[in-house]
């Protein structure tokens, strides 16, 4: 069969890596997909940049990522820059010219899916973004398909690899936030403003994406209640040791009737103090955890590493190969169209 043809946009934390492991795991990808996928583009901001031994002809790269977007010759785009625009310009017309796209964009989606999912069902395309939320962890195609059958009551979760990360070092070590915020942008695992982690921006977004799926309603960033970690001290933390407990930065998105029986939805992302035999309060590291609860299900608990070059690029690969596939066989992923539209609570209100 003929080739995949896919277009990179963005070679940073996690590009780089989608870019080594589309490279070393080449011949079982072709074998499990059926044809070979071939990288015929990868738009970056600086050709220049040093970008060690990445495998990849230095011959794909250029700066003109709407141009590499209409190329005609492009099946699948990887958006892997981040922010509103231009990454919502790009992601738009791929889709509406029937391209598949994948992307870790939570920021973009939290504020504007609506937009990528209409401008999707207009060009018939299909859109993926499991490595938007919670790094590795599979997460979003369990809520979206396996769950589908059930009711889903709660998530509440770790969802920032970055700040689980700085409190855990407080917590561990008695490391400064500075200091542990520093290890964190380091390690690949802070956004390119860590503003948007530790003032749980990024949680909160990843809450409102969380939420949609959950409760098949439309929850944006705006929605969700936030107050971000940079709040809590050291002696703050050694208080809650005191007590037998551990903070966490929490998202919790839950359905349920409000003060006048409506029943609707609520969404927030604040500090909070568990206990320590709690399951998240073992959480350290950059980890994530996510509990779900639905009525028929039970409690499930997804865990594993949330943030990251490469248990990042593992999730984009798996929507690769999902969208390779889909294409192949004329398969369309699973649609969000049918949403239920529960109300949102307002911000504040219990
Ligand atoms: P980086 O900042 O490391 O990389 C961003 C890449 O985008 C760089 O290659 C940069 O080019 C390129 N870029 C920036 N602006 C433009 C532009 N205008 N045109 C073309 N290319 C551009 O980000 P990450 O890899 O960390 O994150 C990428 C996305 O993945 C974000 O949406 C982020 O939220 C998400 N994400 C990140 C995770 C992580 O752990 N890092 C985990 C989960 C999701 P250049 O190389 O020239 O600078
Ligand atoms: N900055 C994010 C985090 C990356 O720390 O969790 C993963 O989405």
């Amino acid at each position: 069969k003929p080739a995949v043809r896919l277009a990179l946009l963005g070679c940073g934390t996690v590009g780089s890596e989608v870019v080594r492991l589309l490279h070393d795991q080449a011949e079982d990808l072709t074998a499990r997909i059926g044809a070979p996928l071939e990288v015929v583009g990868v738009a970056v901001r600086r050709l220049g940049r040093e970008r060690g031994n990445l495998p990849i002809d230095p011959a794909l790269f250029t700066t003109d990522a709407l141009g590499l977007v209409k190329r005609d010759d492009v099946d699948v785009i990887i958006e892997v820059v981040g922010g509103i625009e231009p990454a919502r310009t790009w992601l738009t017309e791929a889709l509406r010219a029937g391209k598949s796209v994948v992307t870790a964009n939570k920021a973009l989606l939290a504020e504007d899916g609506a937009s990528l999912h209409d401008a999707a069902a207009e060009g018939g395309a299909d859109l993926y973004y499991e490595a938007s939320v919670a790094g590795a962890i599979p997460l979003l195609r369990p809520l979206r398909e396996s769950l589908h059958g059930d009711r889903v009551t709660r998530v509440t979760g770790i969802v920032n690899g970055t700040t689980n990360f700085i409190l855990s070092s407080m917590d561990a070590t008695g490391a400064g936030f500075g200091e542990a915020l520093e290890e964190a942008t380091e390690l690949g695992y802070a956004e390119a403003d860590p503003t948007a982690d530790v003032e749980g921006f990024d949680a909160a977004a990843k809450a409102a994406i969380l939420a949609s799926l959950a409760f098949h309603t439309r929850v944006t960033a705006a929605d969700v209640f936030r107050e971000g970690m940079t709040g809590v001290t050291a002696a703050d933390i050694a208080s809650a040791k005191e007590m037998g407990c551990t903070i966490k930065l929490l998202c919790i998105a839950q359905r349920g009737p409000d003060s006048t029986g409506q029943e609707s939805v609520s969404v927030r992302v604040h500090p909070a103090m568990i206990p320590l035999s709690h399951p998240l309060a073992g959480v350290g590291d950059a980890f994530n955890a996510v509990f779900v609860e639905a009525e028929a299900a039970g409690p499930l608990m997804f865990y594993g590493r949330g943030a990251g070059g490469t248990p990042t690029a593992s999730a984009v690969l798996g929507d690769i190969v999902a969208a390779a596939r889909n294409r192949l066989s004329g398969t369309r992923a699973p649609s969000e169209s049918a949403y239920a539209h529960l109300p949102i609570r307002p911000i504040g209100e219990a």
